[in-house]
């Protein structure tokens, strides 16, 4: 059965909010309010938060991971502002690499995005590689293809073999996130069906890369709007193994329900597994 043995995983995206002061309170209170059995949880707060949640998920709840949503594509130097992944040694375990608002915001090419992905693997943080089209793309059909550039670009900027070496990808535990562009904060969010398309294309292009069979066990997530509401349309398709969740991860009611439907996968998984 496809996916009966990939994990299942919720990530929280809480973006450019909460500070040192208050974010391990709310990460407190979304842990407890998520203890569900197999699914796989991370919370992504802003540098400066990282150890304040680390912190807190340490002492109360050590199965909630921490992670950072960017990293430099250098390991050090003369870069102002900018975090390099071995900084992150003891904060963070896993990061956002792609993210649509770094590539709209700070010109994030995929070949920036591969390199970022490379020093995140050096580094031992778990990736999430994300992908997505803008509107203009879907309407015009081309859906796949910008998704396809968008991982041949990363994963040739990753070097060793072509498209990177399959083994550390896979030993890095590489998780990928389909987030349509037009879907993210805007409430508008893509159907199950949709992100299923979406996880073939982004699967047949891996195994393209010289992931073989491989491909088939690399999480793919959905983000994009994703609520307690509609996270079912999601769940509902074996092709997708969890969210990337923004604006509803900062909702502890809404990461509660989240991570409940998230676990009625995990068991259905873990029956079928
Ligand atoms: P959203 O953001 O859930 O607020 O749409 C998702 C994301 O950008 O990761």
């Amino acid at each position: 059965m496809i996916g009966a043995m990939r994990e299942v995983i919720v990530a929280a995206n809480w973006k450019m909010h909460t500070t040192p002061a208050d974010a391990g309170e709310l990460a407190r209170t979304i842990a407890a309010r998520t203890r569900v059995a197999g699914v796989v949880r991370v919370i992504c707060p802003p540098y400066v938060s990282l150890a304040a949640v680390r912190d807190a998920l340490a002492e109360d709840d050590p199965d909630v991971a921490v992670g950072a949503q960017n990293v430099h594509h250098e390991l050090q130097g003369a870069y102002t502002g900018e975090i390099a992944a071995p900084m992150l040694a003891g904060l963070a375990t896993w990061v956002i690499v792609g993210h649509s608002e770094r590539r709209r915001d700070a010109g994030e090419t995929d070949d920036l995005i591969g390199r970022k992905l490379g020093r995140a693997i050096d580094a031992g943080l778990r990736p999430i590689l994300c992908v997505g089209e803008h509107l203009e793309d879907r309407e015009a059909r081309r859906q796949d293809a910008v998704v396809d550039a968008q991982l041949r670009g990363a994963f040739g900027a990753l070097g060793a073999l072509e498209g990177g070496d399959p083994a550390a990808i896979r030993a890095a535990g590489l998780v990928i996130a389909y987030e349509p562009v037009w879907a993210i904060g805007t409430g508008r969010n893509a159907s199950g069906a949709d992100a299923t398309a979406m996880a073939g294309a982004i699967r047949s292009t891996l195994a393209d890369l010289g992931h073989g069979p491989a491909a088939d066990d690399i999480p793919i997530l959905y983000g994009g709007s994703v609520t307690s509401v509609n996270i079912g349309e999601f769940f509902a398709e074996p092709a997708i193994d969890g969210a990337l969740v923004g604006g509803a991860s900062l909702k502890p009611d809404e990461m509660a329900g989240i991570v409940a439907r998230a676990g009625v996968t995990a068991a259905a998984r873990g029956a079928a597994g």
